[in-house]
């Protein structure tokens, strides 16, 4: 049977056949679904009869985003939660319990190293963190308790690769689960679930809504998992539902999924060997340059090398501070993915969760730039940072 290509199933996925047959997904604004008898309603609840019951289960414009992404993802099924975080905790909280081990890469979003640190080892859970890149580290830090193996690949910000399939085997090995943030490379480039992933989380906040106007997040998994997940993990015990609106939002950005990745990775290429040549540079972390470790791993695990991109400065953390406090286009904000070009300092502001320890131990160091560059001409967002580089 011939294969569908990747934007078509991102326009055509999930599509929601309603009776006035709009081409566009309906918002379907409402908190709750009428039942047409007692019965029905106890059918729902039983999960013997499919149909709606209330938002925080379950939404029709939802419904068409989760089966789009899960088609885009080769997954069994997806959930959708109102931030990248939501889907972080709604997954641990349904899989892990008390007396469990994690074995993470030490190199993650600031808030998710502060959920492991922070927030999951007050409830008895054991965690070691590695580096990951190497699949013997996870290995050795396997227990007989390990239920999750847990990393992004490529990692925020260090742009480290994590051989997924490795992770994969050991997990299965182990009879563990891999759970995978896909955050930065996106369905479009790297398919966690046919590498042997159990679980793939999202920040759809970046790419997948690609417009800067959405926090959401969603979970892809086995379908094994998916009950437990909607309806333990989310229904119970965060509560992190996305709104129907949101949710209609991120369809209309997933549509062009595949040709903003396209041109943000052609963009990046450019942006990262600019900036490689450039004397005042130290250092650049990009996937795509064959100065990256991983760059064969890149491009077997990857369609393209993503679009973010890390670097340090001759001198520190002062010439850094006025990289960023003078560029004009590129604008000063957390967040990626998005069409403008953002930059700016995980040690003092994504990554600011982490203490200095932490940081260097996984690789950030305090000198260290992130941008995602963005969708403008590649050009202009050079002669941005040229001027910026300029000046300090
Ligand atoms: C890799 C990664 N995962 C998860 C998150 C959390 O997502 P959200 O901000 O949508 O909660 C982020 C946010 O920056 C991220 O970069």
């Amino acid at each position: 049977m011939k294969k569908i290509g990747f934007s078509t199933k991102a326009i055509h996925a999930g599509h929601d056949h309603n009776t006035h047959g709009t081409l566009a997904t309906p918002i379907y604004q409402s908190s709750t679904f009428i039942f047409d008898n007692a019965e029905q309603g106890g059918r729902r609840f039983s999960l013997e009869e499919e149909g709606y019951i209330y938002t925080r289960l379950g939404n029709p414009t939802t419904k068409v985003l989760e089966e789009k992404l899960a088609s885009l993802e080769n997954a069994d099924g997806c959930i959708a939660t109102s931030s990248g975080m939501g889907a972080i905790t709604t997954a641990f909280w349904s899989v892990l319990k008390q007396g469990d081990h994690i074995v993470s890469d030490n190199n993650l979003y600031g808030c998710t190293f502060a959920y492991f640190t922070h927030g999951l080892s007050k409830f008895g859970v054991d965690i070691t963190f590695v580096d990951a890149s190497n699949p013997e580290n996870v290995r050795r830090a396997v227990k007989a308790n390990t239920k999750v193996i847990y990393c992004e690949s490529p990692t925020n910000p260090s742009l480290k690769l994590v051989d997924i399939k490795a992770l994969g085997d050991i997990a299965n090995e182990i009879d563990a689960y891999l759970i995978v943030d896909n955050t930065f490379a996106t369905p479009y480039l790297t398919k966690p679930m046919d590498l042997g992933a159990h679980i793939v989380i999202h920040s759809g906040t970046k790419y997948l809504n690609g417009h800067g106007d959405v926090i959401c997040g969603l979970i892809c998994a086995k379908n094994e998992l998916l009950n437990d997940i909607r309806y333990v993990g989310l229904k119970d015990m965060t509560g992190a539902v996305m709104s129907p609106f949101d949710s209609f939002l991120v369809i209309r950005g997933m549509k062009t999924l595949g040709l903003r990745m396209k041109q943000h990775c052609e963009n990046a290429q450019k942006v990262a060997e600019y900036l490689e040549n450039h004397p005042k540079i130290k250092r650049v972390y990009y996937p795509g340059l064959t100065s990256h470790p991983q760059h064969e791993l890149a491009k077997k695990q990857m369609k393209l090398p993503g679009a973010i991109i890390s670097f340090e400065l001759n001198g520190g953390i002062n010439e850094g501070k006025a990289l960023i406090n003078s560029t004009k286009m590129c604008k000063l904000a957390v967040s990626l993915g998005d069409l403008e070009t953002l930059i700016q300092h995980p040690a003092s502001m994504t990554h600011s969760t982490y203490t200095q320890e932490e940081r260097l131990a996984a690789g950030i160091s305090d000198e260290l730039i992130r941008i995602s560059v963005g969708l403008e001409d590649v050009d202009d967002i050079i002669e941005d940072l040229e001027q910026a580089l300029n000046n300090i």
